[in-house]
């Protein structure tokens, strides 16, 4: 039998953590604030940006939000990142991406003060994390590695493989699993004999954005399977990355979609931004 990965439950534990540090820090006259700029209303991600501030309300940090039309410039965005990098009170900014196409992704990301870079999209961020320094850490790959641990698996000498590559998941997935000193491999669309890599698996994380591409026939009996891909199937069901009816019997530890990797995104958003403050 395996173990399901509830990360609903490990996501309101980390909540409710940090909303007793957020009390203490107001008792001692610190206050924390996250600016969430939403530009254009692209539906998933009013959902997103929702729950982020619905989480800030929840652990009593301050939100400041902003909404900006589909037609926003890229120069009006920038204004807007550089007030909030000057504004003191302001602890953490957060652009909720995709952006519409007139605007430039990097450079509004390479705009925001790696000090408040919450999202730890910042090069800065990434540069650190690669050499292990300390900074802003991206919150999915982050809230996989809080799933792993506070379900009592070890990561240390497990061979982990990552599917996917991208900037915001796959690669800071894999400095954070060898920052707990696992052996990692990174496996993309060019990957040659995909299935005898993942195959190798102690630990695999599928994020590579495409619904049940994981079947039984990549995975290791009693394997740990993390599943960050989250999709709509043709039934309008919620379904990720790895067929899970499939694969879970052949794991001995699973996430599942919903209720896995999702909700500890903004989770590990919350410990960003009480965890800048500690620190500053
Ligand atoms: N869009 C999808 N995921 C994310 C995320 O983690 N942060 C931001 N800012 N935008 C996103």
């Amino acid at each position: 039998m395996y173990q399901l990965i509830d990360g609903k439950a490990i996501s309101q534990q980390i909540k409710d953590e940090l909303k007793e540090k957020v009390e203490k820090l107001k008792t001692q006259g610190t206050e924390i604030c996250l600016a969430v700029i939403q530009v254009g209303n692209d539906p998933a991600s009013g959902v997103y940006v929702n729950n982020k501030k619905k989480a800030c309300a929840y652990i009593g940090i301050q939100s400041l939000s902003y909404e900006l039309p589909e037609e926003t410039t890229e120069e009006e965005l920038l204004k807007l990142i550089g007030e909030l990098n000057a504004k003191e009170e302001v602890n953490g900014i957060l652009v909720q991406l995709p952006l519409p196409k007139q605007i430039n992704e990097e450079k509004i990301l390479l705009a925001i003060d790696p000090a408040k870079d919450v999202d730890g999209f910042h090069p800065a961020n990434v540069g650190n994390l690669s050499i292990g320094r300390p900074g802003y850490v991206s919150c999915t790959p982050a809230g996989v590695i809080q799933l792993l641990k506070r379900s009592g698996i070890e990561i240390e000498g497990k061979e982990c493989v990552v599917l996917g590559r991208s900037n915001i998941v796959g690669k800071p997935m894999a400095m954070l699993l060898l920052r707990e000193n696992g052996t990692v491999t990174v496996c993309h669309s060019r990957t040659k004999n995909l299935k005898e890599i993942t195959k190798r698996a102690d630990i695999l994380v599928a994020a590579l954005g495409k619904p049940k591409f994981v079947d039984a026939s990549y995975i290791k009996e009693g394997a740990v399977v993390i599943d960050v891909g989250i999709h709509r199937n043709e039934n309008n069901k919620l379904c990720g990355d790895v067929d899970f009816e499939e694969v879970a019997p052949h794991t001995s530890a699973i996430t599942p979609v919903p209720g896995g990797v999702g909700p500890m995104t903004i989770a590990m958003l919350m410990h960003n931004c009480v965890e800048g403050v500690e620190n500053s």
